[in-house]
Parts: structure tokens; C-alpha cells; sequence
């Protein structure tokens, strides 16, 4: 049995789920795992929230709350969303947990050991006015390239020019406004990522042609500019206070402790569950696991550079990822999703609206892999009005109603398989192929549009052997028709499962299965003749439910799609 470890980007604890982050790491790998679950394999699918930094810090003091239980509060409302969207993580833990810090500063620890750790002096923005250092962005004042008068002190996001808060001119505090700003000298720790070079240059070669290009290219390109020491240290209080005499105001950079928070929620979870495989299992025996990390397109450097780097840097043993997929952005009626401006689906309102599986279905169905892509109401409802009516529920629908009215609600017997029938295993043994072969290699667009023909296959002979004529003349093969279309009833419960599991759990109640579902693995021929006849089914209730012209109007309003 494969142990498979699947990561997906740790979600900032203060920011508010939308469809973007859905369908950016959680749901592929969500999808992902659930396809390995029913191959067979040893899943362990961890994840959780990113919770260090300036942005809980000043998120915190805004609501007035002390920053503990102020992640606490916002972990709890990822945990309720990912729920409402059915991710099967096998553990959704913290960056702040106990066993990441234990994690974090053996690794430092092994870090510092190797010579690996910098002491600096830098100079740092100072603000008396909030009584605080403030990090780059946090200082705001005109550009001096093209004058624009809320250039950030990281970059000019009108000229894209990257600055240095020292550049700013006016510079004033983001937090408070105010302009009584004054340059500090502070010491800080670098990790000297140049001493890993060479390590890391040859790492990343064994990846290429495994790789996505966009991992190996973005990963290539930062080692051909040369790799820079990189600060692993803040003056905050909200994080991992550093071991070191003359550091006790600082804590580590949040970029530091996060990634390592992969292996600290490992922990967490074996923590928790003593009898599962110890989190060592996973993460020091790296021949026996395979490792495959899901992130939007902008966490890739650190996926591919510090944080391997810092692993490798230790001279221990660690995993380290083997495929990494890597997402483009989705946006929403041509623009980013904007909290501040409402702008876009958050996770709540989109359970609120619709099931799950709508979302999940069209996400994967139209996920950007290999560009930016846009959603939209009038798309969103065209698929689940087509794909998941017209096509799957129909089909459905369909088979029961004249199964049911012709030989009751049981399971007709099979006669032997005509040409028709054989035609049919035919095409569904290459489409099933080409599904898997799209899974395993994490093509989720193409999965799904394979996924599609297997429901129009089904579609397609029914339409070609009309049972609803032959019943009149030829009962016995009318029966063997039906019995093979209830089989494929099942079948699509089986292959559905990964990305849609309610409506698949629903599809294979109704054919008396229960989970946990197995992937088809054997020829049409054997599967498709699989449930015994007389076996009782259930008649269902319509599985989807179209989207009316009125409502999609509606929706398009309520989310300001119209004006965006
Ligand atoms: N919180 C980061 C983001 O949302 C991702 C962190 S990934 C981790 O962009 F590996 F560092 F945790
Ligand atoms: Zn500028």
C-alpha cells in the first residue's frame, strides 16, 4: 500500500475563504485524496490554519480581542466552512500548536548547528505612535518613480516598482497615519540560504519532467538570480518567541514557522490519535511516502526554495515534497475577489446558496491550471443545469422511473451482453483509463471533462437501445438494458465520489452500497454485470435541482456580478 501524504497551503487564519482559495489548494487536493482513499492507498491529508504575524496581530487589536482567542475564533470558522464543503482532511490543525513550536526550534536548533543562521544588524520602521515596528507594508507614503501617493513600503503596487520603506516619500504608519516615523536599528537572524545552493540546484534537477513546468520554472529562475540570505526573525510578539539571549523581543518570521506547521499539525494529529502511524512515519522516512503539496501560484517559491531549503539545511532526513501542483488564480467578473469591497463568493454565502457538490463539480470542472479563469453566474449555472441535470440526473432519473414501472423497483435479470452492450464496455474500459490516468496525474480539467463522457456514454445507450420500445416486444432484453444502466448508476457513484461524495453517497444508496467505495479497477464486462438481479433499489428524489433564469438574475445582483 502507497502512503501518500497530500498538503494543501496553510490558509491564513484572518482572511475570509472564498472560491479563489477553495479551488486554489483545498479542494484539488481534497479531490485528490479521495481518489487515493478509494484506490486503496494510505492517505494522510493535513492542513490547517496559518495563524502568526502582523496581520492577526493588528486584525486582533482592531476587534479589541487579545490574539489568542482571536485566532481561535476565526480557526473555528475556517473549520465550519471546509465542513459545509465536505474536506476530508485527516487533520485541520494550527501553525500556533504546541507541537509546531517543539518542530520549529529543532529545526532552527539543527539549522543553527550547521552554520545555517546569520545574526544581522538591519534597519527596521519604527513607529511611536503605535508603539511598534512595522513591517514594509505597513508604511505608506508617495512613490518616488511616479508619484502615486499610496505606494506600500514593499512595492509600488501603481508603478510595481519594489521599493524600500526608506524610498517613501511622506512615509506614514498604515495602522494610526501617522508621519512620526523614525529608522531603528535592530538585530535580526538570516538563514544563509547561499550555503544551500548548490544542494538545492541539484534536488531540483531530479525534478525536472516531474514537475509542472510552472513549479521547475519559478524554482529554476530563483536559483539562476542567485539565492540571498533570508530573514527568518520579527520584532512582534504574536509568534514563536526566538531561543536566543538577545532576541527576547522577537519572534520568528510567520513565513518561517508556517510551512514547518505541515509537519507541527503531523504531530498535532498523532497527538491526538496514538493508535494511527506516528507523524515520524510520514515525515523521517522519506523512501516509504510519497508527498504531494497543492498551492496557489505565488506560495510556489517558498514551497520549492525555503522551505525545502530549511529542511535540507538540517542534515536530518526529512520528506521533502515530490509533486507539487501549483494553481493560477480564479477571479470573479474579471476581477480579483475583494473582501474589504464584497466582491465575490465567500464560503459561507456559496453553502448557503447552493450544495456542495454544485460548487465542488464546477470548480474542479473549470479549475485554472493553466491560466487565470473567471467565474461566473451565468457559467456556473449552464453546468449545473447541463452537466448535472440534463446529463447525470436525467440519466438517472430516467433508468429508475421505467425500471420501476416495468419490473418493479428491483433489479431486472441479465441476459447475455449483444453488441450493444459490448460497444458500451468498450468505450467506458478507454474512458475509465483515461480518468484515471488524468487523476493520477493531477489533470483535473481534463479528469473531469472524461468524467462527463462517461455520463454521456450512458446517456448515449440508452438513447441508442430504447429500452421503453424494446420493452414491448423483447422483455427479456429490455431487463438486460435496465440492469445494465442501474450497474451504471453505480458505477458513476463510484467515479463521482472524489469530487462530488454527497451525490455519489446519494446515487449508490439508491442501489443499496454503502461506503467506503472502492474504485472500479476490473474490465466493464465484470463490473457492469455486478449486482445480483432482484436486488431492491430505491426510488429517489430528483439528485440536482436546475437553476431558473430568475434566480440566476437574482444572484447576479446579489453578488454584484453585474457591476464588477
Ligand atoms: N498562508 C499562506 C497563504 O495563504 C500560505 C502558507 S503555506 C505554508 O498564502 F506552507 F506556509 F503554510
Ligand atoms: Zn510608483
Amino acid at each position: 500500500m502507497t502512503k501518500q501524504l497530500i498538503t494543501s497551503a496553510l490558509p491564513y487564519v484572518n482572511g475570509l475563504p472564498h472560491l479563489g482559495h477553495m479551488v486554489g489548494c483545498l479542494l484539488p487536493a481534497d479531490v485528490f485524496a479521495r481518489y487515493l482513499r478509494a484506490k486503496g492507498d494510505d492517505v494522510l491529508y493535513i492542513c490547517g490554519t496559518d495563524e502568526h504575524g502582523t496581520v492577526s496581530e493588528v486584525g486582533a487589536a482592531k476587534e479589541n480581542m487579545p490574539v489568542e482567542s482571536y485566532c481561535q475564533k476565526y480557526h473555528d470558522q475556517h473549520v465550519k466552512m471546509y465542513q459545509g464543503f465536505n474536506l476530508s482532511f485527516d487533520y485541520f490543525g494550527r501553525t500556533s500548536s504546541d507541537q509546531n513550536k517543539e518542530i520549529t526550534y529543532r529545526i532552527f536548533k539543527a539549522l543553527d548547528k550547521n552554520d545555517l543562521i546569520e545574526e544581522r544588524t538591519t534597519k527596521q520602521v519604527y513607529s511611536p505612535d503605535d508603539g511598534r515596528y512595522l513591517p514594509d507594508s505597513y508604511v505608506m507614503g508617495t512613490c518616488p518613480y511616479c508619484g502615486y501617493d499610496k505606494a506600500k513600503g514593499d512595492q509600488c503596487e501603481n508603478c510595481t516598482k519594489v521599493l524600500d520603506p526608506t524610498d517613501l516619500i511622506n512615509p506614514r504608519s498604515v495602522l494610526s497615519g501617522s508621519s512620526n516615523i523614525e529608522i531603528r536599528e535592530t538585530k535580526h537572524l538570516f538563514l544563509r540560504l547561499p550555503k544551500l545552493e548548490d544542494e538545492l540546484n541539484q534536488w531540483i534537477e531530479t525534478k525536472k519532467g516531474i514537475w509542472p513546468d510552472i513549479a521547475y520554472s519559478i524554482a529554476k529562475k530563483w536559483l539562476k538570480e542567485g539565492l540571498k540570505e533570508r530573514g527568518i526573525t520579527r520584532d512582534l510578539k504574536w509568534g514563536f518567541a526566538v531561543p536566543r539571549p538577545g532576541f527576547e523581543n522577537k519572534v520568528f518570521y510567520v513565513w518561517f514557522d508556517a510551512p514547518i506547521g505541515y509537519i507541527g499539525i503531523t504531530k498535532q494529529w498523532s497527538d491526538e490519535k496514538p493508535t494511527e502511524r506516528h507523524w515520524e512515519d510520514w515525515w523521517l522516512k522519506p523512501d516509504e511516502v510519497h508527498y504531494t503539496e497543492f498551492m496557489g501560484k505565488d506560495n510556489i517559491p517558498f514551497h520549492t526554495i525555503s522551505f525545502p531549503a530549511t529542511l535540507k539545511g538540517t542534515g536530518e532526513n526529512w520528506k521533502t515534497v515530490d509533486f507539487l501542483k501549483g494553481m493560477n488564480y480564479l477571479n470573479f467578473a474579471g476581477g480579483k475577489f475583494s473582501k474589504s469591497a464584497h466582491r465575490g463568493i465567500f464560503l459561507d454565502d456559496a453553502i448557503a446558496e447552493f450544495p456542495a457538490d454544485y460548487w465542488r463539480y464546477w470548480l474542479i470542472a473549470n479549475a485554472p491550471e493553466s491560466d487565470d479563469t473567471n467565474f461566473s453566474f451565468d457559467h456556473f449555472a449552464a453546468v449545473v443545469n447541463k452537466d448535472l441535470n440534463d446529463v447525470l440526473g436525467n440519466f438517472i432519473n430516467r433508468v429508475l422511473k421505467m425500471t420501476e414501472k416495468n419490473f418493479g423497483a428491483v433489479v431486472p435479470p441479465m441476459g447475455q451482453p449483444t453488441t450493444n452492450e459490448m460497444e458500451l464496455y468498450q468505450t467506458l474500459d478507454t474512458l475509465i483509463t483515461d480518468y484515471r490516468k488524468y487523476m493520477d496525474g493531477l489533470e483535473f480539467r481534463k479528469a473531469m471533462a472524461t468524467l462527463r463522457e462517461i455520463w454521456v456514454a450512458g446517456n448515449n445507450y440508452i438513447a441508442k437501445t430504447e429500452p421503453w420500445k424494446v420493452v414491448k416486444e423483447n422483455k427479456d432484453y429490455a431487463g438486460t438494458i435496465l440492469a445494465t444502466a442501474l450497474n451504471l448508476i453505480r458505477l458513476f457513484g463510484h467515479i463521482s465520489a472524489p469530487v462530488m461524495p454527497e451525490s455519489a453517497e446519494k446515487m449508490l444508496a439508491i442501489i443499496g452500497e454503502k461506503l467506503p467505495f472502492r474504485f472500479p479497477t476490473e474490465p466493464m464486462k465484470i463490473y457492469l454485470t455486478g449486482i445480483e438481479s432482484g436486488r431492491a433499489f430505491a426510488p429517489c428524489e430528483p439528485l440536482f435541482a436546475k437553476i431558473a433564469p430568475e434566480r440566476l438574475e437574482e444572484l447576479k445582483i446579489k453578488y454584484k456580478e453585474t457591476e464588477a
